[in-house]
Parts: structure tokens; sequence; C-alpha cells
């Protein structure tokens, strides 16, 4: 039988680590390829530079069994392989909103160079419609003359978190500018996916890369939208929990991606809404422009409105005040800091002169790195010792599994703010404590602490303390 294409992975970051792993998996012979020297050591040796569920240990089993190694050589990767995955990054521009391309036309180029044999070229990384056009003539330009090789787009939908499942078992696997031998290689990569159902779309190459920021811009969307409606629910008195479960019911909405709160972070979402403004823009598109514009603007005031809550819990200013934090990651189940609401709000408030103190079980170290001067507790006990209020910024399960009667024997002041409405309101309630969500209306509770009351108004707000 024809020997199975062997893979070459440009990149090892969440992306590509993951789909090097998964490749391996599916039962390929795979080089991950990556410039760093001590990622590509780490990642020989069975240890993932980043948290991800699963991963380490399907690197492990693969690094093993011999079909999955690292390397910084990308001439090596290149003679090795048939197939070419681009997974490098692709960052938002300092001072613009536009994708910085600069390391996927670097990969291209190193990949097409060093060629020694027909190759195909896919690109993973999330970039704006037309890149594909650009690289082709990269393409074209850099080819070694004799050798055949063609580039194609085929995104990634993988979340952080779930990165290993959602590799392996993909909703949908989308082919964009194929030909119909490189449409059959793909079939053959994503063999064992296809077999157990999922479906493929084949399309021409700017579909395939506008198909995955419009996913992603719907995704944002969702969340910005069910944070307008919270305003109105806390305005009218309705609970936006509520409203989302009953909404989520009628399978035309669904009820994922409808959780209020601070709103969306990360390594993907924020810059990839802005990419796509600016793209639109430039394309003249000026509606899709002017909708996500107002998308993220309402997901950034959320953080703003998070800071606001917190100063009014404080008595109108955090000026010397202890805030424990919990959550420090973007989301739960990562490690990962960038863009991270959560962390985004503690610096402002560390800001602003709280003594601001965080805990998260995965993401201390990436936070430390980023914002040394904020100080790191070991647990949700130690961030709440003392605090004037406590702030839940990431939904943890450790968070919403904590007893309200314990953690409110060792705060100052029982306030707490659940910017995620993942608490159980009720019970924090009855124990004492003075809480108060997104999006719901609030209950008209007073709360006595050991320094006197706090100042509760007729509609449930903080108003102060004695
Ligand atoms: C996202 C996309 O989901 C994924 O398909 C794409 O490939 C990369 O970008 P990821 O960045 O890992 O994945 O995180 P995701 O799970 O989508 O969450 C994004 C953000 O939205 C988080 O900050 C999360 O807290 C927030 N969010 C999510 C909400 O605020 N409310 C929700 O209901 C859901």
């Amino acid at each position: 039988p024809p020997q199975a294409p062997r893979i070459s992975v440009v990149g090892t970051g969440y992306l590509g680590a993951t789909h090097a792993a998964a490749m391996a998996e599916m039962g390929f012979e795979v080089i991950g390829v990556d410039n760093d020297p001590a990622k590509a050591q780490a990642l020989s040796e069975g240890r993932v530079p980043f948290f991800e569920p699963g991963l380490p240990e399907l690197i492990r089993k693969h690094v093993k069994s011999g079909r999955l190694r690292f390397t910084t050589d990308i001439a090596e990767a290149t003679a090795f392989s048939d197939v070419h995955f681009i997974c490098v990054g692709t960052p938002q521009q300092r001072g613009s909103n536009a994708a910085n391309l600069s390391y996927v036309e670097e990969a291209t180029m190193q990949v097409v160079r060093n060629l020694t044999h027909d190759g195909l070229i896919v690109g993973k990384s999330t970039v704006p419609v037309g890149t594909g056009m650009r690289l082709r003539s990269i393409v074209a330009e850099n080819v070694p003359a004799g050798i055949d090789a063609e580039l194609i787009w085929n995104p990634e939908f993988l979340r952080e978190g779930k990165a290993v499942d959602d590799t392996l078992t993909p909703d949908r696997i989308v082919v964009g500018g194929t030909s119909a031998r490189s449409e059959a290689l793909m079939r053959e990569v994503y063999a064992k996916p296809i077999a157990t159902g999922t479906p493929v779309i084949v399309c021409d190459l700017p579909t395939a890369e506008l198909v995955k920021v419009s996913a992603n811009a719907f995704l944002a969307t969702k969340i910005s939208f069910i944070n307008a409606i919270a305003e109105v629910c806390e305005a009218a008195g309705a609970d936006v929990t509520v409203l989302a479960d009953a909404l989520g019911h009628d399978v035309r909405i669904g009820r994922q991606f409808l959780n209020a709160g601070l709103g969306f972070g990360g390594g993907c979402l924020p810059k990839d809404i802005r990419a796509l403004i600016y793209r639109s823009s430039e394309l003249g598109a000026t509606k899709a422009a002017s909708l996500l514009q107002q998308v993220d603007e309402i997901n950034m005031s959320q953080r703003q409105r998070v800071i606001d809550m917190a100063i009014e819990a404080c008595g109108g200013s955090v000026l010397n005040r202890r805030i424990g934090v919990l959550g420090a990651a973007f989301k739960p189940l990562t490690d990962d800091v960038r863009d991270s609401p959560a962390l985004n709000v503690a610096a402002a408030l560390h800001l602003r002169g709280a003594q601001v103190v965080i805990y998260d079980p995965e993401a201390n170290e990436t936070a430390q790195r980023m914002f040394p001067t904020l100080t790191y507790a070991e647990s949700v006990e130690e961030a709440a010792t003392g605090a004037d209020a406590l702030l839940v910024l990431t939904e943890w399960k450790e968070f919403s599994a904590a007893k309200p009667e314990e953690i409110r024997s060792l705060v100052a002041r029982p306030v707490v703010i659940d910017a995620r409405n993942c608490l159980d309101a009720a019970a924090w309630r009855a124990a004492g404590w003075w809480f108060t969500g997104l999006g719901a209306s609030p209950a008209p509770t007073a709360v006595t602490t050991a320094t006197g009351p706090l100042l509760v108004n007729t509609i449930g707000q903080l108003v102060g303390a004695h």
C-alpha cells in the first residue's frame, strides 16, 4: 500500500502542540517545529509549557510510541514530511486592530524554501480573509525549481481547556482552496474523524478563512448580547440567568455562550473580532464593522462595570482596601491570562490603591509573570482573609464549591461580587453576605459586620459602611 503521508506542524503553541499530538494519535508520523529551543526541548521530554488537560499525557504517549518528535530545525521537518500545517500565532498588532501576519508569512516562506519534495502547505492559524491568496504568491515566488507546492486553508476551532477533545472529535472539518489531489490528501489525514461522521465542508480559500473568524465573531456577539440584556434585567428587576435558561430551550438560540458576566477575553475572541472589524472596514463592509465594534465596546464596558461595583462596594474608594480576587485566568480550565478580564479588573483596582490579593487554581504563575506587583494567595481562604470585598472573576468549580459560612468568618466585610454568576446567590445571602451578581435584581438585604452595619439603599445597592 502507498505510504501514509508524514506530517509537520510549524508552531507548537496551544494550536500546534495539540494538533501535532492529535495527528500522532490518529496514526501518523509527526514532527513539530518551533523556533524556541526551550519549547521544543520541553515538548520532546513530554512537558507542556502551559496547562491543557490531557495534552501532556497524549504527547508523552506518542513521544514514546515514536510517532511524535519536536525540533527547531525547519529544514529537517520539511524534508521529513508531505503535509505541513502552519500553526503559528497571528497576534493583534501594537496600536492597531489589525492582525500581525509576519509569523504566518515567515513560517510559510521557511517551509517552501526548504521543500525537498512536493508538499501540501495547510494554513491553520486564524487569519484575515485574503491572507491565503497573499501566501500563495509567497509560495510561488519561493518554491524550489522542479518541486510542486500547494497551499490550502483548514481552520481550527479548538477551545482552550478542551483542546484535545476538540481536535480529536471536531464538530466539522473545513478545507478551502483545495485541488482534487489536496482534497483527497486532507480526507486521508482526517480519515478517523470523517469515519465517525464529522461533516467536511469543501470550499474556496476566502470562505475557509472567513468561517473561522465569523464563528468567533458570532460567539463574541452572543456574549455581548446577553450582557446587554443583563443591563436591561438589572434596570427592570429581572434575572438574566433564568432568562438565558429560558432562551436556551429554543434550539435556534441554544444555551451555550449566554452566560452574562465579566465578558470574553483570551488569546482569540478579542483579537479576532478586532481583526475582523479592521478587515471589514478595509473591504468596505461597514455593517459588519459597526456591529462588531459595539460587541467589543459592550464587552470592554463589563470590565469597567465590575471595577465600579467594587469601588461602590468599598464605599466610594478602594484606596487601602483589601480586595480578595478569585480567578486570574480568562476562563476556567486554563492558565492563560492573555487579555484576561479577571486580571484586567484586578490590576485596575491595584492601580486605584487597593490591596489586591488574587487566587487562581492554575493561573497564579502566569498572572504573576504579567503582573508581578499584585499579591498572590495559595487558596480561596488566603485570598479572602481580611478582605473588605471578595470578587469572583473566573468561574472555577472550586469557587462555586466554596462554603459561604466558612469564608464569611475570614473576611473583614462580607461583601461578594459574583462577576461570573457562578455562585449560589441564595446560599451566600443566607450565610449573611451582601451578594451581588451581574444582571439580577438586587435583593434588599441589610448586612451587619463586625465593624457595624453596611448601608444598603432601598433597591438593595450597597452605599457604604459605617
Ligand atoms: C475561542 C472559540 O470558542 C474557539 O472555537 C476558537 O478556536 C478560539 O477562541 P477560547 O478562546 O479557548 O476559544 O475560549 P471560549 O471558551 O470560547 O471562551 C472565550 C471567553 O468568553 C472566555 O473569557 C469566557 O469566559 C467568555 N464567555 C464564554 C462568557 O463570558 N460567557 C459565555 O457564555 C461563554
